[in-house]
């Protein structure tokens, strides 16, 4: 859409169905906390959209209204949710298989809307989640068969809940590695490839197809190739769709991408970086399986390279070490502990250590980058914005870029980057931060 502002952004008006691929841990975790906050049970932390507020003109103008009185946005209350899985667990179950919430305190005084969340049947195959076994799945002849099937749930779910739009977050497993290759390149061979069951063709890209091809958006929360191909992107521009991920940077990658840009800010060196985890849920069990623990590698391991940029700074980045793990420790179940050590170098070359322990809570830091990408990703499909959003680059670990750019990893570069893109949406100034024009002449 070149650099002119929308013209006019569409009202939020009537309801915004939220469908979540998967309805595990973080999907379960976002559900109810909305519910809680809607009945005015806890606060909505850690989301933006709820709780932030955006500076707009100069900082003299003292005008800094909360994100959402800025943008229209659709109202906590006119979100209504739904969701797939092969575990047939409805939500409430789910919330107590998963343990994130407090059963008396937060599942118990939600039970009957919870109750009320049955996943419908899931596209899904073992093959791609190697640690998973569902009994709630499609049965198909072909993997076109199973996608139709899903624009048919989503077509139901409209007609069913009165819903005037709707968005779609792959809050799934995180399915084996796979490349781009032939199948994925354009619509037309991966519509074949889908006919021909394509063993390149993973279960969420046919969320991804369905979704686009009954008018929603996507967002891909797991570090799966999924909308990061061709087809995928040249569907959403066809339809003139908002898509992007992938994987929600929510624990160790949040702080390794603030860390990380502080070295550099200040030249000092990087030896080594060393990150480990252990988790104890269903997300940590499946990436215990090599082959998914590959994909949430490669999302992992980006970062640094891009943000310290070794071949411009040989001398401080180049030799650097850079190790990520991921130990399935069932004790702590969702409750994650990840540790970091830093080795850097400063004048002279002389070394220091840092140590990070984040005892983090996975859900708890993902349920409310779920709330903002759903109402985010609703917001640009109102304001026209069509293809890959990076502006939105902020939520996520390995940002979707528009073919041909490296992506941004900076959390505050991407923090002002989504703020800006607010106001230029809105017809107000960018800040640049320049502030000479405060100054007398
Ligand atoms: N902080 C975080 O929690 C965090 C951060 C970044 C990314 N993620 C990613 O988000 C995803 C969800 O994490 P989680 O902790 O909720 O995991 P989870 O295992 O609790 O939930 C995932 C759910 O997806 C279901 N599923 C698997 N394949 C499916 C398919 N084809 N269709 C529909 N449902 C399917 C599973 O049955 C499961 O219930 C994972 O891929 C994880 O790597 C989580």
């Amino acid at each position: 859409m070149g650099n002119s502002a929308p013209r006019s952004i569409g009202k939020a008006e009537g309801k915004l169905g939220v469908l979540c691929v998967g309805l595990g841990a973080v999907a379960s975790t976002f559900i109810a906390g909305v519910e809680l906050v809607r009945r005015g049970i806890t606060k909505p932390y850690g989301s933006l959209t709820q709780m932030a507020t955006i500076r707009l003109g100069k900082r003299t103008e003292n005008r800094a209204p909360l994100i959402n009185e800025f943008v229209p946005l659709a109202r906590l209350d006119d979100l209504v949710f739904t969701a797939w899985d092969p575990v047939p667990d409805d939500a409430y179950r789910s919330c107590l298989h998963c343990g994130v919430f407090d059963k008396h305190e937060h599942v118990a005084p939600i039970r009957d809307f919870l109750e009320a969340i049955k996943p419908m049947p899931a596209a899904f195959d073992q093959a791609y989640v190697k640690r998973l076994e569902g009994t709630n799945v499609k049965r198909g002849k072909n993997k076109r068969e199973l996608a139709e099937q899903l624009r048919q749930d989503i077509r139901d779910f409209k007609a069913k809940s009165g819903v005037a739009r709707c968005v779609m977050v792959w809050c799934a497993s995180t399915e084996i590695y796979i490349v781009p290759g032939p199948a994925h390149e354009n619509l037309a061979v991966f519509e074949k490839a889908m006919e021909a069951n394509d063993p390149s063709i993973a279960p969420s890209m046919l969320y991804a197809w369905a979704a686009l091809m009954e008018g929603v958006p996507f967002a891909n929360g797991a570090p799966n190739l999924t909308c990061d191909i061709g087809a995928i992107t040249q569907l959403a521009r066809d339809k003139a769709l908002p898509i992007g991920g992938k994987d929600f940077k929510t624990g160790q990658t949040m702080i390794k991408t603030v860390l990380a840009p502080m070295f550099k800010a200040r030249m000092l060196g990087v030896a080594g970086w060393y990150s480990t985890n252990i988790l104890g849920n269903r997300d940590g069990e499946i990436l215990d399986d090599p082959e998914s623990f590959k994909t949430k590698e490669e999302s992992k391991l980006g970062v640094l390279e891009f943000i310290l940029q070794p071949k411009l700074y040989p001398e401080l980045y180049g030799k650097l070490y850079h190790k990520v793990r991921i130990n399935y420790y069932p004790p702590r179940g969702d409750n994650k502990e990840g540790w970091d050590n830093i080795d850097i170098f400063g004048w002279c070359g002389y070394p220091m250590q840092i140590k990070v322990d984040f005892l983090c809570r996975d859900s708890i830091l993902a349920a409310p980058l779920v709330l903002d990408l759903a109402l985010f990703f609703d917001l640009a499909q109102r304001a026209g914005m069509s293809g890959v959003q990076e502006w939105l680059s902020f939520y996520f670990k390995s940002p979707q870029t528009t073919p041909g750019l490296y992506p941004e990893h900076d959390l505050f570069i991407q923090h002002t980057k989504l703020k800006n893109t607010l106001r230029w949406m809105m017809g107000e100034q960018v800040i640049t931060h320049l502030g000479q024009d405060y100054e007398p002449d």
